[in-house]
């Protein structure tokens, strides 16, 4: 019954991966997934996560009975918290509700089929170009998914101007989905100012403001100023909706541990939102599972394992930080200072100024698949380039391979 289907393409990001574990090259590099490396080119397990995960093997009192739908009390009411600050008026006040979910995908997919099922409009507008997922999982959830002008190829900076006149034209009550820092592929993020902008402009027209809040802590190392746009929103009394991932910021990537809040405007609505959010949830998956959210819940209860956190959390966002200098120093080196301000064509400025995990290089498909062809270089076709995946040793490679396919 099922000899009639085609095969189904590879993900266009998981895909990536793929690819790359079937190339027996010793030179292979792995561009592709946001998944932080080490300087030696392996995955991180953060010390702390090691010592909660201690604890919570050495307390024989533990079981591993079902969490309830909406998951672990003191992850969600600790995740609110991190997001939106520990004096944040809206938790006071009981107007959030934050329900555990698997990972950043589980949080926008509930969020979406409680939005589909419960919110006067189904139109959800995405960023141009966003992360692969979104435009794939809210069809899925039951919204229609629209875009908005985002990035300026000429500039490989922000459309501002094209941002606010699609959000002005959308239609009234209309969800906008925006990432709350370290916009995923581009690396390219709103002023504080322009935020401010958006902020007005989404409350003068009733649209609703979803963020996707995957990377906090990424863009600057510091887990507040990450926060900031969706504190501005929070600040305003409107309400709002969170996807949190712990994929990144605490490498929980495989255990799928996030949650999503919506904040409410009284604590009587919100308790109300809860338990329709549970209807979403239960068909769905039940309930979500214990280790990823125990381990967090660990790290947020203790102050001093929380400070180590973000310790570790900062070493990993400098290091991606200077993986950025690296290239860009890199690609100046392969430049010709006479005949140009670099030799490698274009101005590779772009590489440090964008932020968070990518780089959104501007090279085109092609170039890509020259650079996997010719230099096992794997990265998603878009030309986003995974800047945790690349170490002191890589750069050269990676310039090598870029300045081959810009000249070439
Ligand atoms: C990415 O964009 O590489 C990550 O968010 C991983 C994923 O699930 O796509």
């Amino acid at each position: 019954v099922f000899a009639h289907l085609a095969q189904a393409p590879e993900d266009p990001i998981l895909g990536v991966t793929v690819a790359f574990n079937k190339d027996p090259s010793p030179i292979k590099l792995n561009l592709g997934v946001g998944a932080y490396r080490t300087e030696e080119g392996k995955p991180l397990v953060l010390n702390v996560v090691r010592k909660a995960e201690q604890l919570l093997v050495n307390d024989r009192s533990r079981v591993k009975e079902y969490l309830p739908i909406v998951g672990l009390a003191d992850f969600n009411k600790l995740s609110a918290k991190v997001i939106f600050g520990a004096d944040s008026p809206a938790i006071q006040e009981n107007r959030v509700t934050t329900v555990q979910c698997l990972s950043g995908t589980g949080s926008l997919r509930v969020g979406g089929e409680f939005l589909a099922r419960n919110y006067h409009q189904r139109m959800i507008y995405i960023p141009q170009p966003t992360w692969g997922n979104h435009a794939k999982l809210f069809p899925l959830a039951g919204l229609s998914v629209k875009t908005y002008r985002y990035y300026d190829p000429p500039t490989r900076g922000l459309n501002f101007q094209g941002l606010l006149e699609d959000l002005s034209s959308a239609p009234s009550g209309a969800i906008v989905l925006l990432h709350a820092c370290a916009h995923n592929p581009t690396g390219v993020d709103p002023t504080l100012e322009q935020w401010e902008q958006i902020r007005q402009l989404l409350r003068s027209k009733g649209l609703l403001p979803f963020f996707d809040s995957a990377y906090q802590g990424f863009a600057s190392g510091s887990l507040d100023a990450d926060a900031q746009p969706v504190r501005m929103f929070v600040a305003d009394g409107g309400e709002c909706l969170v996807a949190q991932s712990y994929a990144k910021n605490m490498g929980l990537y495989g255990e799928r541990v996030g949650a999503l809040s919506i904040v409410c405007k009284s604590a009587d609505v919100a308790i109300r939102v809860e338990s329709q959010l549970k209807l979403v949830i239960r068909p769905m998956y039940s309930n979500p599972p214990i280790h990823g959210a125990s381990i967090v819940a660990t790290i947020l209860k203790d102050r001093n394992m929380f400070d180590e956190w973000t310790v570790e959390l900062k070493a990993m966002a400098d290091r991606i930080i200077s993986m950025r200098q690296q290239l860009f120093e890199a690609l100046r080196a392969r430049g010709n200072p006479i005949e140009d301000h670099f030799r490698t064509p274009g101005n590779w400025s772009h590489i440090i100024k964008q932020i968070g995990m990518f780089t959104f290089t501007g090279l085109n498909s092609e170039q890509v698949a020259f650079m996997t062809r010719e230099y096992h270089i794997y990265m998603t076709s878009d030309g986003r380039i995974s800047m945790a995946g690349l170490s002191s040793k890589t750069v050269p490679h990676l310039a090598d391979a870029m300045h081959a396919a810009v000249t070439g």
